[in-house]
């Protein structure tokens, strides 16, 4: 069996120097001739706003560094998600890293504005936290989204709007600008500003490549030029609406959204999955976040600390807004090298298996107390485990990206805890799986749900004779 380590190890350091010459080596040419050569289909014409924001999306003089644009993190050939498998990327200062994983920004069109009373698209559900953008919904709409991270000093690290609006006046599309948005509009810095985020958002929503519906899936499900699931798909669908197994789409919600669109995985609700601290707890951890380091910091989503219209009083105050972060969207996913808000976990076969064995063995994913490291000898844990060994009789450390007091609430639904749908609350009669506990989901039924996803991937070509070998066939 591979080392884990080695095995995440090499990819990884593999993509931080391609991430370093992406930093470096090209410039803003490069990367808009990379796009239209690989982001089909492509809308025939864009209006002349959204032609600005096709611009500007690729210029990396919109970054204090002159070395970053949108695309550097959210890269088209990547479903405008992360060109690499690091778990939180570089920014402008490349001195500097973020706290989060890059989300894709394809079918983000249709998320709703953040509301703490949202209703649930499946019409059953009660209402709950819900739309909004980031992993904390705290981008009101996605051309307000586009301020964050212009003006984010571990992103594109710009001083201030001034010197973001200087850079287009000053650039190549100074006159397209003024097409779009008036001559007059560099006259007022805070609406040139305000137009670019206007202009992005209408790129983010007429570019037919931010939201192509070009994978397997589609022409599955929705039969456009026929297409058919392998035995091995089929299963993972199945799979993926069991309410009582996977119960995957309770939250990666299949059906219509509010605008009409479906599948798009997602409900658009928040939830406290529990995911490990991506930190130095976690041996030969390539990529900890290193605002991590202190003990003191957490990330918890709708609570803080990026978002500030939720946080507990005090720390030890308990909070139910406290651990909870968006549902992400499903489609693309396996085009993907790191998952959850903080990117802890770097392959899709991790991530099932995390929802698997969250309660069951804990001590696969978070670490044991030091005070309480057990007697005897270290067991292996499984390959796809974060933790490679464990020592029986060890207290282990759960839940340990959240402070004590606000693990209340952690998701009990299936299949994490047993919770049916919608009945998420230890409050409401749902319970933890007992550590020791048999797992929900077998092997095979892992592996199934693996290949699904993978059918969630953009860009599928029908071909004439289908492949015969491979995990995913049969
Ligand atoms: C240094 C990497 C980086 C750069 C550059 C970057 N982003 Fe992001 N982007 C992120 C991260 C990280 C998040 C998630 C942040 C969070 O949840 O707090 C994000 C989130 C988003 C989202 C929200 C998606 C969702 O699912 O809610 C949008 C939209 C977005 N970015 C657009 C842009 C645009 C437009 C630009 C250029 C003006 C840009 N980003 C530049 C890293 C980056
Ligand atoms: C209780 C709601 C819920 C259920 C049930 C659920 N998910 Fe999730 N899923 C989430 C949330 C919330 C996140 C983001 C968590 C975070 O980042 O901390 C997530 C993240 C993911 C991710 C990572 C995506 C990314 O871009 O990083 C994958 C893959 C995923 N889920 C697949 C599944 C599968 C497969 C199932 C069924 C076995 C499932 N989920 C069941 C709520 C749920």
């Amino acid at each position: 069996m591979m080392n884990l380590a080695m095995d995440r190890m090499v990819p990884l350091v593999m993509a931080l120097s391609v991430a370093l010459l992406a930093l470096t080596a090209c410039d803003g040419k490069s990367a808009a001739t990379a796009t239209a050569s690989t982001a089909a289909p492509r809308t025939p014409a864009l209006s002349t706003q959204a032609q600005v924001g096709q611009l500007a999306f690729f210029d990396k003089n919109l970054s204090g560094g002159r070395n970053m644009s949108c695309a550097s993190c959210h890269d088209p050939q990547y479903a405008y998600g992360p060109p690499n498998s690091i778990s939180v990327q570089l920014g402008s200062d490349i001195t500097q890293t973020g706290a989060r994983a890059v989300p894709s920004l394809r079918y983000r069109e249709s998320t709703p504005a953040f509301s703490q009373d949202a209703p649930n698209p499946d019409g059953v559900t009660s209402n709950s936290p819900g739309g909004g953008f980031m992993w904390d919904g705290r981008g009101a709409t996605m051309a307000a989204q586009v301020a964050l991270p212009l003006l984010n000093p571990v992103e594109m690290n710009n001083t201030s709007r001034e010197a973001v609006v200087k850079a287009v006046r000053d650039g190549a599309y100074a006159g397209l600008f003024k097409q779009a948005f008036g001559a007059g509009i560099f006259d007022d810095t805070d609406a040139a500003f305000d137009a670019l985020g206007t202009a992005i958002q209408a790129l983010e929503t007429e570019d037919l490549s931010f939201h192509p519906y070009s994978s397997k899936y589609d022409l599955y499900v929705f039969n456009k030029i026929g297409g058919t699931l392998t035995p091995a798909e089929r299963r993972g669908e199945v799979l993926f609406h069991s309410t009582g197994v996977s119960n995957c789409s309770g939250c990666h919600y299949t059906g219509a959204n509010f605008n009409g669109n479906s599948g798009l995985m997602t409900d658009f609700t928040y939830q406290a999955l529990g995911a490990p601290r991506n930190d130095r707890s976690i041996p030969n951890n390539p990529d900890p976040i290193p605002a991590n380091d202190d003990p003191r910091y957490f990330d918890m989503g709708l609570c803080g600390p990026f978002r500030t219209d939720h946080m507990p009083a005090t720390p030890a105050t308990a909070n139910p807004y406290c651990g909870m972060f968006k549902v992400p969207v499903l489609r693309n996913v396996a085009t993907r090298g790191a998952f959850f808000h903080n990117g802890v976990l770097h392959s899709l076969d991790q991530v099932v298996n995390f929802y698997n064995t969250r309660d069951t063995n804990p001590e696969y994913w978070y670490p044991a107390h030091s005070d309480s490291a057990g007697t005897g000898t270290a067991q292996a844990n499984p390959a796809w485990a974060l933790q490679p060994t464990s020592v029986p009789g060890a207290t282990v450390d759960r839940y340990n990206d959240l402070p004590h007091a606000q693990q209340g609430s952690i998701d009990e639904e299936v299949p994490l805890g047993t919770g049916e749908g919608g009945d998420k609350t230890l409050a409401s009669g749902t319970r933890p799986r007992a550590p020791g506990s048999p797992p929900v989901m077998t092997p095979q039924q892992i592996a199934d749900l693996v290949c699904f996803l993978g059918t969630l991937s953009d860009g599928y070509q029908p071909s004439s004779a289908p492949s015969t070998a491979g995990r995913c066939v049969k």
